[in-house]
């Protein structure tokens, strides 16, 4: 029987991926920890504890008394906030990172999640169709955090057995739980903003190309990853993740198929130059052979579906 630990479980990824791990293997087999409150949808469905990765001890103590077999942790700061607090960012999330892979090796939760992203690459990676083994130059504290990580549970696997998996996700598209700090934000926000007030300032240039995934493609392919028979897993690293690749303005263009009256003016700020040393599309094949990566939202599909569930949690916000 599988006992999960998902770390991180407040944030974008987290709130979404232990309702899903829940339906699977049962309630109380999915632990839910944070330093943040939960959703309350998390809250009433099972465990949940306040639970600081930063603490070794705590944490090794935890997977030990809860006899856990899994643990995803999604515990990070992401690009854009990393970018105002360089320093701390990069202690935070290698930290995080080492006391999780550490933990694992001195206990019985050997399968281990953490997440990449295409923060990886840099301005000297191809940016088109970028493959899974390139130049790997990040230039930003959270890019070059998940390569160094990246490299950490490669290591960890091949030295001391931990079954450590990974994905370079792209930027994440939700609306259950709302990103934070990240580059790839706009392509949320944006949509929120359509729901409340029919207009949009993009961070991020009108012509800014970047991979995107809305989030139950992400769900069901993290968790499609760890089912995976660890036999036909031949990158130890983390796999490309290409999802669908547009630009605010297609984004926009999209969103007024539902909204004529949406209106979207651009401003850049400093993440068009992290979102500039990204790739524009991804090539992931490798995925697709090793472990089956398939999705089944595009642009439209999403659009759509974001408009309709951003709508109905406002909407029932005000009664
Ligand atoms: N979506 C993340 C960010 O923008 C990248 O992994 O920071």
């Amino acid at each position: 029987m599988e006992r999960i630990l998902v770390i991180g479980s407040s944030g974008q990824i987290g709130s979404e991926l232990v309702l899903e791990l829940r339906k699977i293997y049962g309630n109380n087999n999915v632990f839910a920890t944070d330093i943040k409150n939960p959703t309350e949808e998390l809250k009433n469905s099972g465990p949940f504890q306040i639970l600081d990765v930063l603490n070794y001890q705590n944490l090794l103590h935890f997977l030990v008394r809860h006899n856990i077999t899994q643990v995803y942790n999604l515990a990070a700061v992401l690009s854009g906030n990393a970018e105002k607090i360089p320093l701390q960012a990069w202690d935070i999330n290698m930290k995080a990172l080492m006391n999780t892979l550490m933990a694992a090796r001195k206990s019985d939760a050997k399968k281990l999640f953490w997440p990449s992203s295409i923060a990886v690459f840099g301005p000297t990676t191809p940016r088109q169709n970028t493959p899974q083994l390139t130049v790997m130059e990040p230039n930003t504290v959270y890019g070059i955090s998940k390569l160094a990580g990246e490299r950490w549970g490669e290591y960890f696997f091949n030295r001391y057995g931990v079954d450590f998996r990974s994905v370079r996700y792209p930027g994440l598209i939700s609306y259950k739980t709302e990103p934070g700090g990240g580059t790839t934000d706009y392509a949320v926000e944006i949509f929120f903003d359509a729901v409340k007030k029919e207009c949009y300032q993009s961070f991020l240039s009108e012509n800014t190309a970047l991979p995107m995934m809305f989030m139950d493609d992400a769900i069901k392919n993290t968790i499609k990853l760890m089912e995976t028979d660890p036999s036909k897993l031949s990158v130890r690293s983390s796999y490309n993740m290409a999802g669908i690749s547009f630009t605010p303005k297609e984004l926009a263009d999209e969103i007024k198929i539902h909204k004529p009256n949406f209106k979207i003016s651009y401003k850049p700020d400093f993440r068009q130059a992290i979102a500039d040393s990204w790739p524009a599309s991804i090539e992931d094949s490798i995925a697709q052979k090793d472990w089956g990566l398939e999705t089944a939202f595009d642009i439209k599909k999403m659009t759509k579906v974001m408009l309709e569930e951003i709508e109905k949690k406002i909407n029932n916000r005000k009664y």
